[in-house]
């Protein structure tokens, strides 16, 4: 199975607009390697921004499942169809720390995206707590089955980011083998879930400390098929550098 390489850039919550334009100025400029794919999820001001000048897909950070309504605050899969947007991230643990998110509410935005054709990138991984109890394994296939288990459909292409907490931010990433172990066993365990052909057809991602410098070896996994970037992706030459490492392996 030959799953196209997938480097997404996860802004969180930086760039105003003119710092948006100005990212592009430069990254705009760049050849990025022809046989890999590459996104932008932005906070919902720059969306816009991205429509209009990025040369590379448009994602969001976040949607709420409805299509209108008194949600103050929040914003519809239609809202971001008109801002170009393909990808949502769903279910980042920023939000389910910070915002309180639940496993039934992510499961519930992830397939609101997928029936208003959105491509959602859910997000699973543990905590430190979990990886030193053992429990890491368990903890992001429960993640996996919460939304999964009995999903009537699926999205265009299905995408899931394994993001170790302890990982993310902290410039500690996980050793490409952990990082293989635990993706090879979630794509096992989606296949359970979603069947063998579309489980072998996910592209699954790795996120949390990865740059130029790790991400070669990463890619060199069986299972992973990408990154989710956060502080590499932040400046276009090192996100440009990532891309370029990670591309590198590929015919
Ligand atoms: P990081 O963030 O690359 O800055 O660790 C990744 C993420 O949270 O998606």
């Amino acid at each position: 199975m030959v799953r196209r390489p997938l480097f997404v850039a996860n802004w969180k919550m930086n760039k105003t607009m003119a710092e948006t334009k100005e990212f592009l100025n430069t990254f705009n400029t760049y050849n990025l390697p022809a046989s890999s794919d590459v996104a932008i999820c932005a906070p919902f001001i720059d969306l816009p921004v991205l429509a209009d000048q990025a040369k590379v897909a448009v994602g969001a950070e976040d949607v709420y499942p409805a299509d209108k309504g008194a949600f103050t605050g929040e914003i519809s899969a239609e809202m971001l169809k008109e801002c170009a947007v393909r990808y949502v991230i769903i279910g980042h643990s920023e939000r389910r720390q910070l915002l309180g998110e639940s496993d039934a509410f992510v499961a519930e935005k992830y397939h609101y995206c997928t029936k208003n054709g959105l491509v959602p990138i859910l997000c699973v991984g543990e905590s430190l707590e979990q990886r030193e109890a053992g429990e890491a394994e368990a903890w992001c296939k429960a993640q996996l089955d919460a939304v999964f288990t009995g999903a009537e459909t699926l999205p265009e292409e299905v995408i899931v980011a394994y993001e170790p907490i302890w990982a993310i931010g902290t410039g500690k990433t996980a050793t490409s083998a952990d990082a293989q172990q635990m993706i090879g066993a979630l794509r096992a365990h989606l296949a359970g879930l979603i069947g063998d052909e579309q489980a072998a057809s996910a592209r699954l991602l790795y996120g949390g400390s990865a740059k130029a410098s790790n991400i070669r070896e990463l890619m060199a996994q069986p299972d992973i098929d990408g990154g989710l970037i956060g502080g590499a992706s932040l400046a276009p030459d090192s996100f440009l550098a990532l891309i370029n490492e990670g591309s590198a392996d590929i015919d």
